[in-house]
């Protein structure tokens, strides 16, 4: 049986950690930022199978904002949430933080939303649990996740 809405923590990454060596730097000493969007692509995909409980794929990947650099020793610290589903698909919010093991200090890295869609066994999109907010925090990211879809779709249509 299918189940028809989930909350937003049963599918959570509350912490997926990666610790930064010298061979994920770019020319100028920072953390890569093709690293940082793949470890965003996969956490969010973590979220969106054990949401819809089906194979997912990244179907489009908007606002992603590099806010501070990271770089050698620090940890990135990523997290992720579905903040809204429709039929098949799922948007879902990441956030990266850079943390320095010593001293506790942390930096937001990177924001990002992704939409991942469900497939079924032929490659289809199918169809995936709702999202029942249920917190403040959730309804609000819920909410403007709509928004987005709708700037989203008139993109994807130009
Ligand atoms: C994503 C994909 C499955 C959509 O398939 P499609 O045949 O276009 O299917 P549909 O038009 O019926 O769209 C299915 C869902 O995807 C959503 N969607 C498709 N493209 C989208 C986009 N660019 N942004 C947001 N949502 C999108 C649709 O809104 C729809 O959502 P809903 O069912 O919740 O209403 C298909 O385009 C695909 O396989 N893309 C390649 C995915 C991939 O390889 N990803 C890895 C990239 S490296």
């Amino acid at each position: 049986m299918t189940t028809t809405s989930k909350p937003p923590a049963a599918s959570a990454v509350e912490q997926n950690v990666y610790k930064v060596f010298p061979n994920d730097l770019n020319s100028k000493y920072t953390v890569f930022g093709g690293l940082v969007m793949s470890l965003c692509d996969r956490t969010a995909l973590i979220v969106a199978e054990r949401h819809s409980g089906k194979t997912c794929v990244t179907a489009a990947v908007d606002s992603l904002n590099f806010l501070a650099p990271a770089r050698a020793g620090d940890t990135l610290v990523v997290k992720a949430a579905v903040n809204r589903s429709w039929r098949s698909s799922m948007e879902i919010g990441v956030h990266v933080a850079a943390e320095d093991s010593f001293s506790g200090d942390t930096r937001h890295v990177v924001s990002a939303y992704l939409t991942f869609v469900a497939l079924d066994e032929a490659g289809k999109p199918a169809s995936v649990p709702a999202v029942a907010p249920q917190s403040d925090v959730e309804t609000k990211r819920y909410e403007e996740a709509g928004e987005r879809r709708a700037i989203r779709l008139a993109a994807r249509s130009r």
